[in-house]
């Protein structure tokens, strides 16, 4: 079967997650490619349709072992008419749990189906300097990434009709484990001296959380803690504080130590 246009859905605050699906999209080398990416808010407000000849690459990173519940409304708002889709799970090297499961579930509800999944590591967004997963995905990840869109173009270029396509098959328990409620912390803490109000963090927050015109302020209750603030300040101004998010640091930079390798389900 004939795909003219992958389009690329991703929620990805520090880029990890997108980056992995630009990979995938080199590979299978549709017609067109075109990316929705619903980590800004005003693309979550519009609902996605699917119609013939297109395929739906959806990719989300791993909150608590679970699909970040933020993206509910836009998620039920999907209309996938039958279409095709690669479900992506990117996870900061710990567990990914029960999370690609759960997304394959939410596409099929959503009227797609489901045709390879797979689970790439991104940096993890509490990283620091000895986290195990600084720098992911990397080259050999990338590689990796674009291979998985090669062999899926390969799938779908052997068979007439979706009607030939078997119940797609990845790790997780119903019903699911994890967490779906975040943490509801104050835990950046800005360098007044650094910080030049350019404005740029409250731009990126997939949430504005952060006020536009003084990114010292944060409403913590909007907050997801994703990070984005403080990984793409360009002075260096922002650093997670001591508490919950730190000693979450911690954990990840002494219990996952053993760097893991993206898996495919196709
Ligand atoms: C609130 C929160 C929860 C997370 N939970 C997990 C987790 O359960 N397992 C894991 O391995 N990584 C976890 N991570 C790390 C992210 O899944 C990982 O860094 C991912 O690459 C971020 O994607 P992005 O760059 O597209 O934003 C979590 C990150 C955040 C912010």
């Amino acid at each position: 079967m004939d795909i003219t246009t992958a389009k690329l859905v991703c929620f990805s605050p520090t880029g990890t997650t997108r980056a992995v699906l630009e990979g995938f999209a080199r590979g299978f080398a549709p017609e067109t490619t075109e990316l929705v990416d619903i980590t800004r808010p005003d693309v979550r407000a519009r609902p996605l349709r699917l119609a013939d000849g297109e395929m739906l690459v959806i990719g989300v990173p791993v909150y608590m072992g679970r699909v970040p519940a933020l993206l509910g409304d836009w998620l039920a708002a999907l209309e996938g008419n039958g279409a095709p889709a690669v479900c992506v799970a990117v996870y900061g090297n710990r567990e990914y749990e029960d999370a690609l499961l759960e997304l394959k579930d939410i596409v099929s509800d959503r009227g797609c189906v489901p045709v390879a999944g797979a689970a790439y590591i991104g940096e993890h967004s509490f990283s620091n300097e000895e986290t195990a997963s600084l720098g992911r995905p990397d080259t050999s990840d990338m590689a990796h990434a674009e291979a998985f869109g090669a062999k899926v173009r390969e799938k779908l270029q052997g068979i007439a009709s979706l009607d030939e396509v078997g119940e797609l098959k990845v790790p997780g328990v119903h019903p699911y484990g994890g967490r779906t409620e975040l943490w509801d912390v104050d835990f950046i803490a800005v360098d007044r001296e650094l910080c030049t109000q350019c404005g740029l963090c409250a731009e990126v927050c997939p949430v504005e959380a952060i006020d536009a015109q003084d990114g010292t302020i944060i409403d913590e209750k909007k907050c997801i803690t994703c990070c984005a603030c403080i990984k793409s300040c360009p002075e260096g101004a922002r650093s997670i504080k001591p508490g919950p998010v730190k000693d979450a640091q911690g954990r990840i930079n002494s219990l996952f130590t053993v760097r893991k390798e993206p898996e495919l389900f196709l």
